[in-house]
């Protein structure tokens, strides 16, 4: 009996969980209302959330993996400072709670994501977050190569992630939620028409002719552009070579000048990964392809460099998530696409624009239309 008695209480000790460091509630509450903040001239784009979900793949390169460290001499990290500089804030609540850096940018990660699935992401913000990331050694020297925007992306992939050309199908979905601008990456424009969801739109653009290769105008760089589709206006959208790799077999030279089918995609052979990109333009494969990213992407912030895995424990296993009490956040409504369409682009050579960077979250750039109490709920954890 007594046997018994002590079996029971070493479970109950094996299994007592630490209570919930209040840094990450209030983070996670923190980081729901500061992603939310829509660009002044696109309602449907929020450029702190689609700078951290690209900062959630910068920080993961490199032989250390997801390390909490970003080097931003590096030119490939261009404009990632505005999601870099918003954690370094936040930073140092955060490491008195004990948990890494790493830990803080996959958190911030799986918010963005989350919000950006809408119903369709993971159960709560904290549901499937994973704990237990090492920070770089600061003084060491990093070894970051970052893909580049005229390859092929299925090798770096996989070298580096271990992933299969299907997975790389899926992770690249998230340019879905973004733009490039000239002043950090030498390219422009949106990859979709809708840059607030993280649905299949990715796919459909790449899908639908015609895209034609031009020079980026005041550059020397090349990249893939299409006009709005019917009935929409605004600036083109655009594709990198890396993006046109998921579809066609391209032949780009190092300035990503294409010569077999520049002037019309469907002149280049499919690729093998088009008919994966192919199966996600419908709408049992959106819920497909989101279904799969939500792998693919905690399998990217799990990364230990060179194709390992660090070895994570799901924050819920370690801290008692039950124990939270935070007030629910009611998620915006969706805003119209397009609420403010862009300027034509010149046809001709014009300098780069600055760099357009978004007022910090709470200062200039407001929420959007939605952003007044109303509409869908939000899962906050
Ligand atoms: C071959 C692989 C990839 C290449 C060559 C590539 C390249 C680029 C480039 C050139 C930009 C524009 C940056 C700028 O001008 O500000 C960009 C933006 C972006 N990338 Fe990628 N990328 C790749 C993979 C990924 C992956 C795996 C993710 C995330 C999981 C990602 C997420 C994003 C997002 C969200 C943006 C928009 C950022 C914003 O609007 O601020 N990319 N990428």
């Amino acid at each position: 009996m007594i046997a018994l008695l002590q079996i029971v209480l070493l479970i109950a000790f094996a299994c007592a969980q630490d209570p919930l460091p209040g840094v990450v509630s209030q983070y996670v509450e923190d980081f729901r209302s500061d992603f939310d903040v829509r660009d002044a001239t696109r309602n449907d784009y929020r450029p702190l959330l689609a700078n951290v979900v690209r900062l959630a793949f910068h920080y993961c390169v490199g032989d250390s993996g997801c390390d909490g460290c970003i080097d931003m001499s590096h030119p490939d990290n261009a404009g990632l400072d505005l999601s870099v500089d918003y954690l370094e804030d936040k930073a140092p609540a955060w490491l008195e709670s004990g948990l890494s850096k790493a830990d803080l940018y996959a958190l911030a990660a799986m918010v963005a994501a989350n919000m950006a699935l809408g119903n369709a992401g993971w159960e709560s913000d904290l549901s499937n977050f994973e704990i237990g990331r090492t920070d770089c050694d600061a003084t060491e020297v990093t070894n970051e190569v970052f893909p580049d925007s005229h390859v092929s992306p299925f090798a770096f992939f996989e070298d580096n992630f271990g992933f299969t050309a299907r997975e790389t199908t899926v992770i690249m979905g998230a340019h879905t939620l973004g733009r490039a601008q000239v002043g950090n990456s030498g390219f422009q424009n949106f990859w979709t028409q809708n840059a607030f969801d993280l649905g299949n739109d990715y796919y459909v653009a790449l899908e639908r002719p015609p895209w034609r290769q031009r020079m980026v105008p005041g550059g020397s760089n090349f990249q893939w552009d299409q006009a709005p589709p019917p009935g929409r206006q605004g600036a083109p959208l655009m594709a990198l070579n890396a993006d046109m790799f998921l579809i066609r077999n391209v032949m780009p030279n190092q300035d990503g000048r294409e010569n077999l089918c520049a002037g019309d995609f469907r002149d280049c052979m499919a690729a093998e990964t088009r008919p994966i990109v192919q199966s996600f333009t419908t709408p049992q494969g959106q819920a497909q392809f989101q279904e799969e990213f939500k792998e693919v992407y905690l399998s990217m912030l799990r990364s230990a460099g060179k194709g390992l895995q660090q070895e994570l424990q799901l924050f819920c296993d370690v801290y008692d998530c039950s124990s939270i009490d935070l007030p629910e956040i009611v998620a915006p409504e969706e805003p119209q696409i397009p609420q403010n369409p862009e300027p034509p682009v010149p046809a001709g050579p014009v300098n780069p624009p600055p760099v357009n960077r978004p007022s910090p979250p709470g200062k200039g750039a407001g929420k959007g239309a939605g952003g007044n109490g109303k509409g869908r709920r939000g899962r906050l954890l």
